[in-house]
């Protein structure tokens, strides 16, 4: 059996606002007829209408608090990065067993998880961050940040467009036509495409901007207009196809590119991204001063630190008419259908990391090697040790 002496821990997620949870009764009956032992805190699934009866059904077990799952697991998947838990007085880093497994999206690179990435190593947990999931074919079903992103791209275009003080959609009226409003979308990823075909759904006019040609080419067959940004492949793009960091001179010539269809946009939505690394600034607080008063900008790559210059992670503030938006954890506001995207990528991670009862380790496996974190008291996760370095030199 698979997951033989597996007991696996499913906590109450503590974060505010948080909804989701790792693991729902389907995937809970997928562990439990492959050997595993499923123990879920009372009440974890409430926030995306899962209820204990549910996963009891599915063959799992329901512990009567957070303290029951902590004695008795020995993997534990989770949704949030472990944090202070006010209850039990105690960080949930601290909590969990020594030698203990934990499966999460702890976003071990951001400077202000370090310390807890250290109490994981410290109590000798071996852990790992779905975040880092390469994106590679045999690792699709495990890419829980492509799962997440889809869920990001869409929903920014939702709250943007509940947040404009015009239509979406051209209008015509007695009087005349009113024009559809226009969205530019920059970073045409996975969140960016999402944004592109929501904003295209709603009647939006839409223009793009990314520096690699794959992902014009696909924001042009969402109906996008792509704007043109000259720039040479071998410096846009990088190992695996993915975006490269630009030298600072394209990052000015690219946003006098983008100046004039700011200041002609009703909404922003800004999803550039460099792996792992601190995303670039292509809106400055200048092009915001020549923006139309009552549009939008949805920074969704806030968490590594936004590409407008004003974004505030978790802070919505106007600026001389604009709205500029740092909303984080986009996917907790979708609670049912993230929850159950991540549920599946968690599982598929699991049955990829489980063999014999036995969490697997082996650094030369591809996936393991990129997602590991933590284990035999060391920190190993390649992103978190550059970021910490780098966090030390800047001290
Ligand atoms: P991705 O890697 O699929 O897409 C990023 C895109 O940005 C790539 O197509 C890349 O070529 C492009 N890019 C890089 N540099 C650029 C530049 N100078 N100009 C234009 N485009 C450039 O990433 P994904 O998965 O779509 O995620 C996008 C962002 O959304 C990330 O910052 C991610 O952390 C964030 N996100 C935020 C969530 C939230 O709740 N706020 C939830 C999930 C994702």
């Amino acid at each position: 059996m698979q997951y033989k002496g597996i007991t696996i821990g499913v906590l109450r997620e503590i974060m505010p606002g948080e909804k989701r949870v790792a693991v729902i009764p389907e995937t809970a009956r997928q562990f439990v007829e492959n050997g595993a032992t499923v123990l879920v805190e009372s009440g974890a699934g409430e926030g995306a209408y899962f209820h204990d009866q549910d996963y009891l059904t599915a063959g799992a077990r329901i512990a009567p608090n957070a303290d029951a799952v902590y004695s008795n697991a020995n993997v534990f998947l989770k949704v949030k990065e472990p944090i202070f838990n006010e209850a039990l007085g105690k960080h949930e880093a601290e909590l969990f067993p020594r030698e203990s497994a934990l499966i999460s999206f702890p976003h071990p690179a951001n400077v202000l998880n370090h310390d807890m990435v250290k109490m994981l190593s410290d109590r000798n947990i071996t852990s790992f961050t779905l975040d880092s999931i390469p994106r590679i074919s045999r690792a699709q079903k495990m890419d829980a940040l492509t799962s997440m992103s889809t869920v990001a791209g869409y929903k920014a275009v939702l709250f943007a467009s509940d947040q404009l003080a015009r239509f979406i959609p051209m209008m015509p009226t007695a009087f005349g036509v009113i024009k559809p409003a226009q969205f530019l979308v920059i970073g045409t990823g996975v969140a960016g495409l999402q944004s592109v075909a929501t904003a295209r759904r709603l009647g939006a006019k839409v223009k793009t901007l990314d520096i690699r040609p794959d992902a014009n080419e696909q924001a042009a067959s969402l109906g996008a207009e792509v704007i043109p940004f000259d720039i040479p492949g071998e410096l846009a793009v990088g190992k695996g196809g993915y975006a490269r960091r630009l030298p600072e001179e394209w990052y000015a010539k690219e946003r006098e590119v983008l100046t004039p269809h700011v200041q002609n946009s009703d909404v922003i939505i800004l999803t550039a991204l460099i792996p792992g690394q601190v995303a670039p600034i292509l809106v400055d607080k200048p092009m915001v001063e020549k923006m139309k008063k009552g549009s939008v900008i949805v920074d969704i790559a806030v968490d590594q630190c936004g590409n407008c210059q004003l974004s505030v992670a978790a802070e919505n503030q106007l600026y001389n008419g604009v709205l500029i938006s740092g909303i984080t954890n986009i996917p907790a506001t979708l609670p049912v259908d993230s929850t159950w995207m991540f549920a599946q990528n968690i599982m598929h991670f699991v049955q990829y990391l489980a063999v014999d009862g036995k969490i697997n380790t082996d650094s030369s496996d591809d996936i393991i090697k990129e997602t590991l974190v933590t284990i035999d008291g060391k920190i190993v996760h390649r992103g978190t040790l550059q970021s910490m370095e780098q966090t030390k030199t800047s001290n």
